[in-house]
C-alpha cells in the first residue's frame, strides 16, 4: 500500500508564504511513490485547493464540527470544508483533545460527520509521557482507537505519542513497531477486515534525518508532520524516504 506522508501546518502560514509552500510542493510531487497531503489552517483551504489543483498532493482540514450546519459559532462543518476543497480532515489531534477537551465521543460524532461529507478523517490516538511512563500505553491507545472509530470506519489513524510532538524526541524504533503492531490488531478487531489494510501513520518529531528508519518500520503507512512540513525542504525529504522505502520493497 502507498504510504500517506502528510503535513498537519496547525495554526501556522499566512495566504503569502502558505501560497508559495504549496506551489513548491506541488511541483515537487509528481511522480512520487506515495500520497502527499498537506492540513493548512481553513483560511487556505479555498485558495490552495485551487493551487493543487490537477496535482498529485492532497489537501485536508484540522477539524470540523459533528453537525452539518447550525448554530456553532466560529465552528466549521464537513460539508463546508468539503466545499473548500479539503477531502482529508484530520480529527482528535491530541492539541484539540488538550486546548478544547475533545473526548473520543465528540471525535466519534466528527468521524461519522466527515465521512457523511466525502472527507476521509485522519484519526489522531497516542498516550502521555506519564502515561507511557506507567506502561500503560496499550491500555490508552486501544480505549482511544475503540471509542473513537465508529465499527464501520473507514480512514486513515495516526498513532502520535502526546509527548512526541514538537519535541524532538520519537519513541524507539522497536516501541513504534510494538504500537502499530498492536494498533493494526486492535483495528482487525474492531472493524474486521477493513482494520487490515487500513493506514496507520507515525507522528511526532518526524523529521528528515529519521524519517527513512520509521518509515521502514512494519505496519507504518506513512507520517503525520508537524514543524518540518511547514519547510518545503524538510517535508519533500521525509516523502522521499518515503518515496525510497516504497521502491526497496516493491522494485518496479
Ligand atoms: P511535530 O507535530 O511533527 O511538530 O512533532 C506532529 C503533529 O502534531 O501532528
Amino acid at each position: 500500500m502507498r504510504q500517506l506522508i502528510a503535513g498537519n501546518w496547525k495554526m501556522n502560514m499566512r495566504l503569502e508564504d502558505g501560497a508559495a509552500l504549496a506551489a513548491k510542493l506541488r511541483r515537487a510531487a509528481d511522480g512520487l511513490a506515495c500520497d502527499v497531503l498537506i492540513c493548512p489552517p481553513a483560511t487556505l483551504l479555498l485558495t490552495l485547493s485551487a493551487t493543487l489543483i490537477g496535482s498529485p498532493v492532497a489537501i485536508g482540514a484540522q477539524d470540523c464540527h459533528a453537525k452539518p450546519s447550525g448554530a456553532h459559532t466560529g465552528d466549521l462543518s464537513a460539508p463546508q470544508i468539503r466545499d473548500a476543497g479539503a477531502t482529508y480532515v484530520i480529527l482528535g489531534h491530541s492539541e484539540r483533545r488538550a486546548d478544547h477537551a475533545e473526548s473520543d465521543a465528540v471525535v466519534h460524532a466528527k468521524v461519522q460527520a466527515a465521512v457523511a461529507a466525502g472527507l476521509t478523517p485522519i484519526v489522531c490516538v497516542g498516550e502521555t509521557e506519564a502515561q507511557r511512563l506507567a506502561g500503560a500505553q496499550n491500555e490508552v491507545v486501544g480505549a482511544q482507537l475503540t471509542a473513537s472509530l465508529p465499527p464501520d470506519f473507514q480512514g486513515v489513524v495516526a498513532y502520535e505519542p502526546v509527548w512526541a510532538i514538537g519535541t524532538g524526541r520519537t519513541p524507539s524504533e522497536a516501541d513504534v513497531a510494538a504500537m502499530h503492531g498492536f494498533i493494526r490488531q486492535t483495528l482487525v478487531s474492531h472493524l474486521g477486515a477493513a482494520g487490515q489494510g487500513m493506514r496507520i501513520l507515525y507522528g511526532g518529531s518526524v523529521k528528515p534525518s529519521n524519517a527513512a528508519s520509521l518509515m521502514a518500520l512494519p505496519e507504518v503507512g506513512g507520517a503525520l508532520i508537524g514543524g518540518a512540513s511547514l519547510v518545503a525542504e524538510d517535508f519533500l525529504a521525509i516523502a522521499h524516504a518515503s518515496d525510497a522505502v516504497a521502491r526497496a520493497t516493491s522494485p518496479r
